[in-house]
């Protein structure tokens, strides 16, 4: 008779304690600290675990009306809240506005609906049978178990656009298959996300979207318990712009201690990106902002700005082409991360980084094939650099240029992707275990056929920025997916998922560190398909790029 009230009593333990036990409801519930949420349950091909999500989780206040331009603050709610869908994209900027669709086409599949509303997180946690539960609860009272490690994805888009719920994007099968937990955050984006606006004194302030990822990993460290995660092994990953936030994570200072033990760069980094930042008096972008918005005379222009709808502000910024940078303000991004990079002045963890082999190609295709006009956009006024590298990158079929696209695609791809990479690996290297990689895999399923204009030919595309990201997460399309891909993808997302339970052993059997000159790399697709080896990779034509990068950042 007791034996069976205990077990009514733990029963019920288990179903309200315990994240993703489904026992007397339909929908795994979970209390975090702004209330009670309830998300589904899905599978995945392959897996015996099912994965419990919870999608649109609020991890601060909805920055709307008179909250715009206002740091993220705490939420809560009454009762329960659905988290079975995702929730929109914070308001996006595609521009120019001539390239607006094209870039849409490539990189927001599906175009998701957008509002100012959006600082919503996603949570994909593996499910654990019913007896598994029961003997955890028994367990933890013998030995301190260890929680779930947690990889805390971070989107790309140039800081201009993006959305945690993309597809792509999807971590039920890090879940299910890896047995890792995997959440993904909305940050607010372009004026959005950093007004850099005279009004706004506080620098950090400005860097509203950095502020919001801090929220999301804030609430990581709050609440992952409550899903059986590990707050200890967080490892921070992200794309482009979400690798450049990472990095600017990793070398800003946090006198309490960082809020993640790892961090992966796919094709981004901060410290060795040539383009300027750190400028707080550059009011260029809200200056013409105002004048497109009809604002520059109002009595109070950041009234008037505060006064518009919020698709009033996303016309004028995609209209004109205005765009907005981050305010170094030492605390949220610094200005020298090449010199603390340098000096060892950074959070020591250890990191991986990588870059794709034709991450240029799209960019190269996009606004045509003039060099000029290229140089202009990129290095107005930098003749010498351009004198250089112009010859260092001179027509030569056998290296792979044979016209303007290919020249500028490889162009492209050094100074913003590979060579600061390299650059990074080998300054980390120094002081923490630092693994590089190169992607060089197309799939067919990959490729983009059916865009509706043909700036941007499939045989040209190669292996494109973001190509590596659906193979990592494993949500690559299975219709026409080959053996080959599905191998490099088991492959990679085990790597990752590796490095998350324990950075500091070696993520797969093989992969060696970055080494002296950031020379030791893993070739994900030597073959251009699924096979891998550790290469000596000749570090190409970084040389032509140091100086100018070095002199450009501190
Ligand atoms: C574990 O220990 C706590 C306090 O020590 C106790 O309240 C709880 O009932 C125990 N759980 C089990 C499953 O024995
Ligand atoms: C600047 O803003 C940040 C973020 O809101 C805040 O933490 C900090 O205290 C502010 N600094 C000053 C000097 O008010
Ligand atoms: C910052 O930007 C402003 C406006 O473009 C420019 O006048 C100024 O020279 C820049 N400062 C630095 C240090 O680059
Ligand atoms: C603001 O004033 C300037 C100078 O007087 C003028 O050129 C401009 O057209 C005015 N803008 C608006 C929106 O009225
Ligand atoms: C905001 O707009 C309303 C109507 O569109 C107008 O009456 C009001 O004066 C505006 N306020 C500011 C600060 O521009
Ligand atoms: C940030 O640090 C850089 C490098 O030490 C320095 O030049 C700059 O003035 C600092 N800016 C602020 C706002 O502290
Ligand atoms: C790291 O850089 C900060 C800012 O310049 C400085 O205050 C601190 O002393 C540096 N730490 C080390 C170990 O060099
Ligand atoms: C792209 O090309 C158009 C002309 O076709 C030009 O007006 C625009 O400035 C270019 N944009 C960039 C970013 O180079
Ligand atoms: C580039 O040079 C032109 C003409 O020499 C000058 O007007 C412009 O201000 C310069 N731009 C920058 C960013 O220095
Ligand atoms: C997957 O590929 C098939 C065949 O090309 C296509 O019909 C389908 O729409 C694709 N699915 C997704 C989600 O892209
Ligand atoms: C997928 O495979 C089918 C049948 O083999 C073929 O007809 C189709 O063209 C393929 N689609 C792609 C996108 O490769
Ligand atoms: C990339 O793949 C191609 C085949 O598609 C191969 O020829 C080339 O050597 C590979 N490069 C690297 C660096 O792996």
């Amino acid at each position: 008779m007791k034996i069976v009230t205990g077990a009514v009593v733990l029963f019920t333990a288990v179903s309200w304690n315990v994240a993703g036990s489904v026992v007397h409801r339909h929908a795994p519930t979970v209390t975090v600290d702004g209330g009670i949420i309830v998300g589904t349950t899905t599978r995945v091909h392959g897996a015996t675990a099912a994965v419990n999500k919870f999608l649109g989780i609020p991890f601060a206040s909805a920055p709307v009306g008179s909250a715009r331009f206002s740091v993220p603050k705490p939420t809560n709610w009454i009762g329960e809240i659905d988290t079975k869908a995702f929730k929109p994209a914070c308001i996006q900027a595609f521009r120019p506005f001539e390239d607006r669709n094209f870039i849409q086409d490539v990189f927001s599949i599906p175009r998701p609906q957008e509002s100012e509303d959006c600082l919503y997180l996603n949570v994909f946690v593996p499910k654990k049978s019913f007896w598994k539960s029961l003997w955890d609860l028994f367990r933890t009272n013998f030995s301190k178990k260890r929680g779930k490690p947690v990889l805390f994805w971070i989107y790309g888009g140039g800081f201009n656009f993006g959305n945690a719920g993309q597809p792509i994007y999807d971590g039920s099968h890090f879940a299910a298959l890896e047995d890792v937990i995997v959440v993904s955050i909305n940050y607010r984006t372009n004026v959005f996300g950093f007004p850099i606006a005279p009004d706004i004194k506080n620098l950090t302030e400005r860097n509203l979207g950095l502020l919001d990822q801090r929220a999301g990993l804030d609430w990581v460290q709050r609440n992952i318990e409550v899903f059986g995660g590990d707050p200890d092994r967080v490892t921070i990953f992200g794309q482009s712009a979400g690798a450049y936030a990472v990095d600017v994570l990793l070398t800003a200072s946090w006198p309490d201690g960082a809020p993640f033990h790892a961090g992966i760069m796919e094709s981004g980094t901060y410290s060795y990106n040539p383009l300027p930042n750190c400028n707080n008096t550059n009011y260029e972008g809200w200056n013409k902002l105002l004048i497109r918005l009809q604002c520059d005379n109002a009595t109070s222009t950041f009234d008037c700005v505060m006064n518009k709808t919020a698709s009033e502000i996303q016309y004028a910024q995609e209209k004109y082409n205005i765009g907005f940078g981050m305010a170094g303000d030492n605390i949220t991004i610094v200005c020298d991360p090449r010199l603390r990079r340098e000096a060892g002045n950074f959070t020591r963890v250890p990191v991986i980084g990588g870059t794709n082999l034709d991450e240029g190609s799209y960019y190269a295709a996009k606004n045509g094939t003039d060099i000029d006009r290229y140089f202009k956009t990129y290095f107005s006024n930098e003749t010498d650099l351009k004198v250089k590298i112009l010859d260092a990158y001179k027509l030569d079929p056998a290296e792979g240029r044979f016209d303007n696209q290919s020249i500028l695609a490889q162009i492209h791809t050094d100074w913003n992707y590979h060579c600061p990479a390299v650059f990074l690996s080998n300054s980390s290297n120094r002081y923490v275990p630092t693994y590089r990689y190169l992607f060089n895999a197309t799939f067919s399923n990959q490729l983009f056929t059916n865009l509706p204009d043909d700036r941007w030919p499939v045989s040209i595309q190669g292996v494109y920025h973001q190509a590596e990201i659906p193979i990592v997460f494993s949500t690559y399309n299975k219709t026409n997916a080959t053996a080959e891909q599905k191998r490099l993808s088991n492959t990679m997302r085990h790597a990752w998922a590796n490095f998350a339970k324990n950075p500091w052993k070696v993520p797969i059997k093989g992969w060696k560190t970055s080494g002296i000159n950031g020379s030791t790399v893993m070739d994900f697709g030597i073959d251009g398909k699924g096979r891998y080896r550790l290469v000596k990779d000749a570090t190409g034509k970084c040389w032509a790029w140091k100086d100018f990068i070095w002199n450009k950042h501190l």
